[in-house]
């Protein structure tokens, strides 16, 4: 039999709002659709196994831990879908860089969501796709918000607010934004732990913070629903300070925004869990070039230029 379905799913980056999010808080998350996680299902022999080429890894779902996000987003779809358990080889390739603050696991989940729903001839919507994503996520992250998940399932920008029903929004004029990657990994789940530890020990604090990235985001969406783009970029500069005080910037995240500025953007800020990962520059036709060079020159070790609108 040579029965063989792929499906892919995008990246993310968060314009404004991370961390406060789990809190509560809204934030704006938009698709990165220039880099994907892509899975192929195919017959296999003796079980079930998963191999993530990029990463070196194989799992063999049956024997894997419960804790293990590609064997628990499997064992989790097929029992969704009351799909019997075939002998099959999932492969998993993916251009999003792993632990960078791009949505690499939520991507690589829905993409293995979609490619089992297509082996078992059947049907999820999108809401099906994203809560069984959300619960890897837990996996994945600890406490996540679900805006991950939420954006690339359905790929189109989200205002999230955790709990709430989905809102997407207009953008009036469209616009550009650089991402520079520092090539240093870095786990959202102990970054969102190590905020969690703080907010514990001194939740006025935190929660004044958090008021405040909250106050940003909302002023964003206006700025980027009536195209004063103009505005956004001293509102992300506004959202960076904050998320320095939350501790999760890094010196090499901060030399990236640095030179993004100084080389004209108009904003510029960590993206994700942070400490690592990837930062975002806001740029227009005129600054996009000299910042990507500016980034590369700053140690970037890959940038993507991406068109939001
Ligand atoms: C991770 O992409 C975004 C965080 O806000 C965590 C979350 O929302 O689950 C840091």
């Amino acid at each position: 039999m040579n029965k063989r379905f792929s499906a892919s799913a995008c990246g993310k980056i968060i314009l404004l709002g991370e961390h406060a999010v789990v809190y509560g808080r809204p934030a704006i998350a938009v698709p990165v659709t220039q880099v994907r996680a892509t899975a192929t299902v195919k017959p296999g022999e003796h079980g079930l196994f998963i191999h993530a080429a990029d990463i070196d890894r194989s799992v063999a779902v049956d024997s894997a831990n419960s804790n293990d996000p590609l064997a628990a987003i499997v064992n989790l779809t097929l029992a969704h879908l009351s799909c019997p358990r075939p002998d099959l080889e999932i492969t998993i390739r993916s251009t999003i860089p792993i632990a960078s603050g791009l949505g690499s696991g939520a991507a690589v989940s829905t993409a293995i969501v979609r490619a089992l729903a297509q082996w078992c001839s059947a049907r999820l919507d999108d809401a099906e796709v994203n809560a069984l994503v959300y619960e890897v996520e837990k996996l994945h992250h600890g406490t996540p918000s679900g805006i991950d998940n939420t954006v690339i399932v359905y790929q189109q920008p989200v205002y999230f607010i955790r709990d709430a029903a989905m809102q997407t929004f207009a953008v009036a004029q469209p616009f550009t934004v650089a991402i520079g990657n520092t090539g240093v990994a870095s786990s959202t789940r102990i970054t969102v732990g190590d905020v969690r530890t703080g907010w514990e020990i001194d939740r006025a604090r935190y929660e004044a913070w958090f008021d405040r990235i909250g106050a940003i985001v909302q002023q964003a969406r206006s700025a980027i629903e009536s195209g004063a783009i103009d505005r956004l970029g001293p509102l992300m500069d506004q959202n960076q300070v904050l998320l320095r005080d939350l501790d999760v910037s890094s010196v090499e995240l901060e030399r990236l925004i640095l030179a993004a500025k100084q080389a004209g953007a108009s904003g510029a800020k960590l993206v994700g869990g942070g400490r690592g990962g990837n930062m975002i520059a806001l740029v227009d036709d005129r600054s996009v070039a000299a910042v990507t060079a500016a980034l590369k020159d700053a140690g970037a070790v890959n940038t993507i230029v991406t068109e939001i609108g």
